[in-house]
């Protein structure tokens, strides 16, 4: 089937989303999964990607495949000049200062794992405080184990309430260890909740210590500032937030990154290379060694650009109303339905953990997929917070700028089918 995007205009009505006709914008949305219409609830593992994605993918394969910063012709030059403008469309999705301060990464992982290396490496010391919290993803966690291992740092965190909130009080008595760094999430990719990043980046500083944001959950659903976040480093995925995968990015002030050794050597890291040293390359190009994933890149581009025109407070506002009418119903229809994380839309992402009682998550997914309904079972990568909430598993499911109440409503008739059969 050929799908023509629809026009630009008329994804907006009465200034709200109108996610029927955004839709048209996905070709994947257009078909079946066993049958039935697919229902994608599982954008918090990775979004579609809109026409315009995936047109500026093929477009560059078809027509300006060439390396970047190296090839003094015509494509090469074409293509230095796309991923360089990728570079400024994040960096203005982002409000950063200044493109040169956005690094391409691989996704939010490689982001941290960059800082944990390169800062964390020369600057976390024995007896050194990293803040972190429960209810992180393994990847804002693992990386500062094994750099507090090697470098002999102590790891804290701060604990969540029962539905999921970060205790503030808790934090405040932890900043009087005086960290070096506080590593936290925007968003979690499990429980939705929205953390109070100003705030606590506020608090940090006054401490004396820096302050890294995972922002992998939020910067396809709520507006990101990094100005006015204030926070030293900004990580994200660029797959969730409708980018190709192998695209994400990391934001840090410039005099930091300055001041950091490279993380990655090789090819265009360098300004100048003898056998026995090397001088580095100026930023960002510093942390990039050897060909990037130039094709993701301007995705990643194309798809800020396309999020900057809908309006991250609108992208915002529609996913409120969804997880507040996909609250009511899973209420209403499933009142036995176990629910996490607090019941309140204005702190939280569109991301829905649940188990039905007596069927293990597994069974879940695996009954809704029958129906042509997606969602993640599992721990989704945070088996800390599941221990922490006493759980083995949750099916989990998550919106974006295409969901919607239809997909809501196909969830929750799943949900009955999983019932009716396992009785
Ligand atoms: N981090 C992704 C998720 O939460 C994979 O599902």
């Amino acid at each position: 089937m050929t799908l023509t995007a629809p026009r630009p205009d008329s994804r907006i009505r009465d200034g709200r989303l109108d996610p029927e006709v955004i839709r048209r914008d996905f070709p994947i949305l257009a078909t079946e999964s066993h049958g039935h219409p697919l229902v994608f609830l599982d954008s918090a593992s990775t979004s579609q990607k809109p026409l315009a994605v995936i047109e500026a993918v093929d477009t560059y394969y078809r027509e300006y495949n060439a390396n970047v910063h190296r090839g003094i012709y015509e494509i090469g030059e074409r293509s230095t000049a796309a991923y360089e403008a990728a570079r400024s469309a994040v960096a203005r999705f982002i409000n950063a200062p200044d493109a040169h301060e956005v690094v391409f990464t691989r996704n939010a992982t490689e982001a941290i794992n960059l800082v944990a290396y390169a800062w964390g490496r020369k600057n976390i010391n024995r007896g050194d405080a990293i803040v972190l919290t429960e209810m992180e993803h393994h990847a804002n966690l693992v990386p500062w184990q094994l750099l507090a291992q090697e470098r002999d740092g102590d790891l804290e965190f701060i604990p969540i309430t029962d539905d999921g909130v970060l205790r503030q009080d808790v934090y405040d008595v932890l900043l009087r260890l005086k960290p070096k760094l506080v590593a936290f999430t925007h968003v979690s990719n499990t429980l939705g909740t929205i953390n109070p990043v100003v705030e606590m980046t506020k608090m940090a500083h006054d401490a004396g210590a820096l302050v890294l944001i995972d922002g992998a959950q939020a910067v396809p659903h709520v507006p990101v500032d990094v100005q006015a976040i204030g926070a030293d480093f900004y990580a994200f995925s660029g797959h969730k937030m409708l980018g190709p995968t192998g695209s994400g990015a990391l934001w840090a002030r410039r005099e930091l990154l300055e001041a950091m050794p490279p993380f990655m050597a090789g090819g265009d890291m360098i300004r100048d290379v003898h056998l026995r040293r090397s001088e580095w390359n100026d930023i960002p190009w510093k942390f990039e060694a050897g060909t990037p994933d130039i094709a993701a890149a301007i995705g990643l581009g194309v798809a800020a650009d396309y999020l900057r025109e809908l309006g991250m407070e609108r992208v915002r506002d529609h996913e409120q109303e969804l997880l507040t009418y996909a609250l009511i119903e899973l209420m209403r229809e499933h009142p036995d339905l176990e629910l996490y994380g607090r019941m309140d839309a204005t702190i939280r992402c569109g991301v829905i953990p649940f188990n039905v009682p007596g069927v293990h998550p597994h069974d879940v997914a695996q009954v809704l997929d029958r129906s042509g309904v997606a969602v993640r079972a599992g721990h989704h990568c945070t088996m800390p917070l599941h221990e922490r909430l006493e759980l083995d598993a949750t099916a989990r499911a998550s919106f974006n700028v295409y969901t919607t109440k239809a997909d809501v409503d196909a969830l929750v008739a799943g949900i009955s089918e999983v019932k009716r059969i396992f009785g």
